[in-house]
């Protein structure tokens, strides 16, 4: 059994496009996305138009809901607030955008895995409307104080998006209270693919990176991942996409081609 996962496309329709080339390539038995389909890039009716044709199960995430306005960014996002309000605008004039992104789970699990944008252990309550501190980055701190929740929750699979850089976290076993030396990460090279075998006693934490950037690891590529369940493997993608499209559509975009978060974007060769 094959399953893809990717997330956090941010309106790069081009992007989407190497990464739906790769799955297809692959022929997963079942497709997640993890989120954030808007947010940032300003090719966001393209993208949700496209991904909303290919009816994938997908959670919701940070950006979806704030541009679909259910939550107001954190004051200091200034960069991220014009992009959404941009992003929003746009949308509204695409019948059924916004409502679609707020129709979307925070959540879906299978019986041998949870599929979210963010944290299993960071969820609104039952009922609680969610808002941007649900999406608070896991910094070592915040994930040490996760530990002990990870080790007893029910799925030994977590898969995630949201910080955009990939990596496999992998909480060993152990009979004591764990803490962050009981944890190893696995992360791609730039430009490189990794593939991990599983072991039976570990636990592990995709993070599955982000298909359309803004790459904050520096690598300029679409990322996406495959667990293959006969193998027990677990493999992190980075699919190279066109550059010479995405640069003319952004450069001809007199608003979003200003926004600091975007530049690199349109200087990307020099950041490779
Ligand atoms: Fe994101």
């Amino acid at each position: 059994m094959k399953t893809y996962f990717f997330g956090d496309i941010h309106g790069n329709a081009f992007a989407l496009e190497a990464v739906i080339q790769h799955y297809q390539q692959i022929e997963p038995d079942s497709i997640y996305c993890l989120g954030d389909l808007v947010g940032w890039l300003p090719f966001v009716d393209r993208t949700l138009t496209r991904m909303r044709s290919l009816n994938l199960p997908t959670v919701a995430g940070n950006h979806d809901l704030m541009v679909a306005g259910l939550f107001p960014d954190h004051p200091h996002q200034l960069d991220r607030m014009q992009a959404s309000a941009y992003n929003s605008g746009l949308l509204s004039t695409l019948p059924g955008a916004l409502d679609y992104l707020l129709s979307l789970p925070l959540f879906i699990e299978t019986p041998q895995m949870a599929i979210l944008h963010h944290s299993p252990f960071h969820l609104p309550s039952h009922g609680m409307t969610p808002a941007i501190t649900h999406f608070n980055y896991l910094d070592e701190a915040a994930l040490s104080g996760c530990l002990e929740a990870w080790r007893s929750f029910p799925k030994k699979l977590i898969v995630s998006g949201h910080d955009h850089i990939p990596a496999v976290y992998e909480l060993v076993e152990t009979k004591r209270m764990p803490n962050m030396k009981d944890i190893r990460i696995h992360r791609p090279a730039a430009g490189q693919s990794l593939t991990i075998s599983l072991n039976p006693g570990s636990r592990y934490w995709v993070k599955a990176g982000s298909v359309g950037g803004p790459y904050r690891d520096d690598v300029f590529a679409a990322n996406s991942v495959l667990l293959d369940s006969g193998a027990q493997t677990l493999t992190l993608f980075r699919i190279p996409y066109p550059l010479a499209p995405l640069r003319r559509d952004l450069s001809n975009n007199r608003y979003c081609r200003n926004l600091k978060t975007l530049l690199p974007y349109l200087d990307w060769e020099r950041s490779c």
